[in-house]
């Protein structure tokens, strides 16, 4: 598959790594892409461009940006350029202040998460949200005693959560579908939870896994 990454960070990293060792090809997309090919001289075979060219290559788009700049970094890529793209969305909801007891505090509310209004204001996108749930460092081939982690995902578009469950699989994860978008109420939060143990005991070698009776 052709994917197209929004961001540059350890998130973006990090699966443009994984998307490149299962034989995607991968274009970085960025606001300075002359600045991020230097850095990125290690990731061998990703290529880098703007938003909108990471985009407008793609026929998966990944979303790894800040949760506050999410919809300027889609608005940039372009509406046009994400129109019935499948759109992994990384990105978590987490609001400029300091943890309280090790919880962040979200800049959206248990009514509204950052999924919905961003699948709102893109509505030709085919948004699900994966991967944010558990720290880069175990985005690809996760290794725990316990067995694969599991990966909650939920979006409105069955055959996208198809596809996303199929990048899931190549990784190394279970996963459990929630069903439509209103599920990124419960799913962003998970990465709440997720950084309690780091910020209270810096215990950063987690990931969860939904247990079934049969
Ligand atoms: N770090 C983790 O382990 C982890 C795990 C799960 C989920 N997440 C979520 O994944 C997302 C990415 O996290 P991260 O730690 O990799 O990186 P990050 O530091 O949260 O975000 C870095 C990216 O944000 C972009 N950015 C910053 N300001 C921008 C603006 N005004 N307009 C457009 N883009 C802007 C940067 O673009 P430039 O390239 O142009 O500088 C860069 O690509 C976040 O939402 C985070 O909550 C993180």
């Amino acid at each position: 598959m052709k994917v197209g990454i929004l961001g540059s960070g350890d998130v973006a990293k990090a699966l443009a790594a994984g998307f490149i060792k299962y034989g995607h090809e991968v274009i970085l997309g960025t606001r300075d892409p002359a600045k991020l090919s230097a850095r990125l001289a290690e990731h061998r075979g990703a290529r880098t461009g703007t938003f909108a060219e990471a985009a407008k290559f793609a026929e998966v788009v990944v979303l790894a940006v800040k949760g506050s700049v999410a919809a300027d970094a889609l608005r940039a890529a372009g509406a046009a350029n994400l129109s019935n793209k499948v759109v992994i969305d990384a990105a978590n909801p987490i609001a400029d202040a300091p943890p309280v007891n090790g919880v962040l505090k979200f800049f959206t509310n248990l009514d509204e998460s950052l999924m919905e209004r961003l699948q709102r204001e893109f509505p030709a996108a085919r948004f699900v949200k994966a991967f944010n749930s558990v720290g880069h460092a175990f985005m690809i081939d996760p290794q725990f005693k316990g067995g694969k982690p599991t990966m909650f995902i939920c979006g409105n578009d069955e055959p996208a959560r198809q596809t996303v469950r199929g990048i899931l699989d190549q990784f190394g994860w279970e996963t459990a579908d929630m069903g439509k978008a209103e599920a990124a109420r419960a799913i962003e939060p998970l990465c709440m939870l997720w950084l309690i143990p780091g910020f209270l005991r810096n215990e950063w070698t987690h990931a969860f896994k939904l247990l079934r009776q049969d």
